[in-house]
């Protein structure tokens, strides 16, 4: 049995959920209320990292992106609410389970208006924060491209002209547009997914099928 296993085991009962914080954080309260839990202790907003749902075998844990993934794939939590962006990024072994439909943006590749990313000799310099997903992107294109890594605001990169074009997050556009950038193509679609632990998905499958049931019936009230 591996750690994954061992550690689903010994919370056997209680159903262990990461949920992402910031961006997707109050919609994931709100899905969590209209699905009949009492979330009155995550509201009332404080430094407590770890949350028992009253009258259930529930427990938060708030997380950032990447590290739910890391949680949900080291067993120490059985479920997890992360976006497709960052699955898309880090990967891992665990089960995507349900697409919530909200928290709903692209990946886009975008440059400066009017510029032609393919037109010159050299090899194309992209700059993100996401290079798995650039590279990605573009091995499925068969094209050559040079990934910078950029750790936020990566549309200046091309304002500095230190990359030809962006591959990043485009939701409302009006960073982008607000920055003379545009969206040449549309890299992949992203929202909130539930992700599930492998082990946790055979150990506790009726404990976790009742929250998805939960989580569902929540949704289908919007
Ligand atoms: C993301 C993304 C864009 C912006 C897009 O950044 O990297 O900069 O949101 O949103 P829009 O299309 O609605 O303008 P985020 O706010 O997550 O901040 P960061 O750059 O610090 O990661």
């Amino acid at each position: 049995m591996g750690a994954a296993d061992t550690s689903a085991q010994s919370r056997k009962g209680t159903v262990r959920i990461a949920l992402t914080k910031g961006r997707l954080e109050k919609k994931t309260l709100s899905l969590l209320k209209a699905s009949g839990y009492d979330i009155s202790e995550l509201e009332a907003g404080s430094r407590k990292l770890i949350f028992t749902l009253p009258g259930t075998h529930v427990e938060i844990v708030l997380a950032k992106a990447a590290d739910v993934i890391t949680y949900v794939e080291h067993g120490v939590c059985d479920m997890g609410v992360v976006g497709k962006d960052t699955i898309m990024e880090k990967g891992g072994s665990f089960y995507e389970m349900v697409d919530l439909g909200f928290g709903k943006c692209r990946f886009a590749l975008a440059t400066k208006k009017g510029k032609d990313v393919y037109g010159g000799y050299k090899t194309p310099v992209i700059a993100t924060k996401y290079p798995a997903v650039t590279k990605a992107y573009f091995t499925k294109k068969n094209m050559d491209v040079e990934t910078i890594k950029i750790e936020g605001s990566v549309e200046l990169a091309p304002l500095l002209e230190l990359a030809d074009a962006i591959v990043d997050i485009v939701e409302t556009g009006s960073t982008l547009r607000e920055n003379g950038l545009e969206v040449i193509e549309d890299v992949a679609p992203i929202s909130a997914r539930v992700i599930v632990n492998l082990a946790s998905a055979k150990l506790k499958k009726a404990e976790i099928q009742k929250v998805i049931a939960e989580l569902e019936s929540g949704l289908a009230q919007d």
